[in-house]
Parts: structure tokens; sequence; C-alpha cells
């Protein structure tokens, strides 16, 4: 049995075990992948700031997001076709995230439906809502939502078309996958993925195959979204949904601070500092380069939060030092999925709880409300002088 001590040990199995369509899927930001690269390689940027001979003990990491309790302020982020990574995917990561006291955000391109989700867990998930032209699919979905009792609705504004993933178009991804000589090749030394899969009925778009009709490809991310995402999608519409929904609203992608002065306007309750992983415009600027700028302009009117680029504790630790009120990973839990099931996904959160606490610690912090930028050594110019 393998030792498990970083998400980098997960994700070697998860290359292993998945089909390489799906890993591709998952490991792909658009075009030339910068952006994706520097959402990474932008919080190596960051030191932190050692302290001693302060007391540890008592620590903890609990804490809030949106008012609710939090075991860390670590969510499980949306992700598309999480449920071809493993059989039943969804409900085992929303299981785990569960178990270990943590949100856990439904993609509307999940492959398990709201109802499923619902059915096999036993306290209120997120539900992330791309805007469709087929304002009644909308309202439906929103409708499915709120009887699954989910509790906050995460709207994302940063995919109303796709940016382009070139080994998606290259891999013909789609789910289930279609049996092409060079998948048929790939998907017979994933045997045990296979027989899982083979052992639920959860293999197409859960929220979207059986609720919508006219669609020509409903196994084809691309098609859907070329067909169905709402290009029109603006403010006006944005307070519309709020509406509809009635309940939290969380608004993920904003990358800008005037975008985060709109969203404080149309009364979110929170935002999310994302580039959607790197996977939408490539050449953005990477999320936590961005995170000052957007917390000097409304952080102290709105709870914000950091997506895209978090593989560690100590990413979290940094972006919390930032500023930001809560974090996601979406990658670091795909990987333990992938690699072990549900129990992986509770090995990711352990190890990034595992290094959140301690290097909390040596830093001389005790609890995550204590944090703040005096943590932190930031390079000069960190944001860039950009004009
Ligand atoms: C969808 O959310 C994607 O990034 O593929």
């Amino acid at each position: 049995m393998a030792v498990i001590t970083e998400i980098k040990d997960l994700k070697r199995i998860y290359e292993r075990r998945v089909p390489r369509m799906f890993y591709d899927y998952a490991e792909s930001g658009s075009w030339t992948e910068q952006t994706f690269r520097e959402n990474t390689s932008d919080f190596d940027q960051l030191r932190l700031r050692q302290r001693v001979a302060v007391d540890m003990t008592g620590r903890s990491t609990a804490s809030q997001m949106i008012g609710q309790d939090v075991a860390m302020p670590v969510a499980l982020a949306p992700v598309g076709l999480t449920g071809m990574q493993c059989a039943d995917g969804e409900i085992k990561a929303a299981r785990a995230a569960e178990e270990f006291g943590v949100p856990f955000t439904l993609s509307t391109m999940s492959i398990c439906s709201i109802e499923a989700v619902a059915e096999k867990t036993s306290k209120p998930f997120w539900f992330q809502l791309y805007t469709m032209k087929d304002q009644d699919y909308v309202r439906r979905l929103i409708e499915r939502a709120k009887a699954a009792k989910c509790s906050a609705l995460v709207i994302t504004l940063d995919l109303q078309i796709l940016g382009q993933r070139h080994k998606d178009l290259k891999n013909g991804l789609s789910a289930p996958p279609k049996l092409t000589a060079k998948t048929i090749a790939n998907l017979m030394t994933k045997w045990t993925w296979g027989l899982q899969m083979l052992g639920t009925k959860n293999r197409e778009f859960g929220n979207i195959v059986g609720h919508v009709d006219g669609i020509s490809d409903a196994s084809s991310l691309g098609s859907w979204t070329a067909e169905q995402f709402d290009p029109a999608l603006d403010w006006a519409k944005i307070a519309k949904i709020k509406e509809m929904w009635g309940g939290k609203v969380i608004l993920k992608g904003i990358l800008d601070a005037e975008d985060a002065k709109m969203a404080l306007k149309v009364g979110a309750d929170a935002i999310i500092v994302s580039n959607h992983g790197g996977r939408q415009l490539d050449g953005a600027m990477s999320s936590i380069k961005m995170l000052p700028s957007i917390l000097d302009a409304v952080g102290d009117q709105i709870e914000v939060h950091l997506d895209s680029g978090i593989r560690s504790g100590q990413d979290v630790l940094k972006a919390l030092a930032m500023g930001a009120k809560g974090t996601y990973i979406g990658r670091a839990f795909v990987y333990g999925l992938g690699a072990m099931g549900q129990k992986g996904v509770t090995t990711a959160l352990e190890v990034i709880h595992k290094e959140l606490d301690i290097s909390m610690a040596l830093c001389g912090k005790r609890s995550v409300s204590d944090l703040d930028r005096s943590v932190l050594l930031v390079p000069e110019g960190f944001g860039g002088r950009w004009a």
C-alpha cells in the first residue's frame, strides 16, 4: 500500500488508474496553459514568516464560509464530469466532504444528478449553476436544487463560452467515452475503473439527460456548452437568478476589482476569485496575484474566496493570510477521487488539513481567524506593474 504524504502522491496513482481522456480533461488549461501554470507557480513567490516561542497548543482550523461552520475553510470546487473520474464520483466526494466537515459543490455538468447526490448524503451541499439560454430549464434546475435542500447557489460567470483545451478535442472527450480504437486501447489498461463504472447507472450528464430535449450530442461538454450556455448573461440576469433562488449566492469567476464591485451591487453573499483553474482565458493573471486588488476594492464589504492553484495546505494558508475567507480545491480532490475513491478524497482533505495546521503553528498562529498579511512575505511588485 502506497504511503500518501502529499497531493502529488495521489496524482501519480490517479494518472495510472483513470482513462487518459478524463485525466487530460482535469489536467488541462486552455490554449498555451500559461494561466494554468501560473496559478500554481505564483503561490511559490509568496513566502511564510517563521515565528518561534509562541504557545501552539489548542490550535484550530475551524472557521465559517457564508455563515456555515467548516472544519477548515477549504470547500470542494464544482468540477464537471467528476463521476467519470471514478464511478459515482460526485456522491463519493460529497460524502467525504460531509464527513470531514467542509462544503461540497455539485457542478451543473456533473454525472450524478442533484437528486442522486441528495439521496446519498445527509447534509446540504452547494449547487453550481451554469446559465443556459433555455430559461425554463434554468428555472427547473434551480427548483431541483431547492428541493434537494442545497444551501448555496454558486453561479459561474466565466464560462459562457468554452476556452479551448486542445487535448479534449484530440481525445474526443465525452461522457461516457465513445468506443474508438484509441479509447478501447486505453480502457483495456483501466480494469478497476471500468468494472466500477459498469456497476453504476450514473454514466451520463445526470442534470441534463432526461431533463431537456433536442440536444445534438448530450455526451459532449463542448457541444452542450456551445449550444446551450447563455452568451447573453449579464448583471441584470444574475440579479434575476439571485431572486429566483432566494437563498445564499456565491459568484464564481471574478478576477477583476470592477467586477467584484458589480458582484457587491447585486448583493452576492460571497465572490470567488477564480480563473476557472486556468481553463478559460489563457493569458489572464493567476487568482492569487489578483486577490490583493480585489480585497482592497471590496474585502471589507463582502466575503472573498479564492479558487485556482491550491494544491497544499501552505497554499491555503497563503490565501487566507492574504485575506481570503475561504478557498476551494478542484484538481487536488479529483486526484484523490481517481486514485482511491471516497477514501482518496478524505486523504486529500487530511493532507491539506495537516499542512495547514502545522504551517499555521510554525507561523506562530493558533487559529485561522488570527491569520493576516503579517504571516506573509510578499515580494515587491507581486501583483505586477501592469498598465
Ligand atoms: C467546466 O466547468 C470545465 O472547466 O470543463
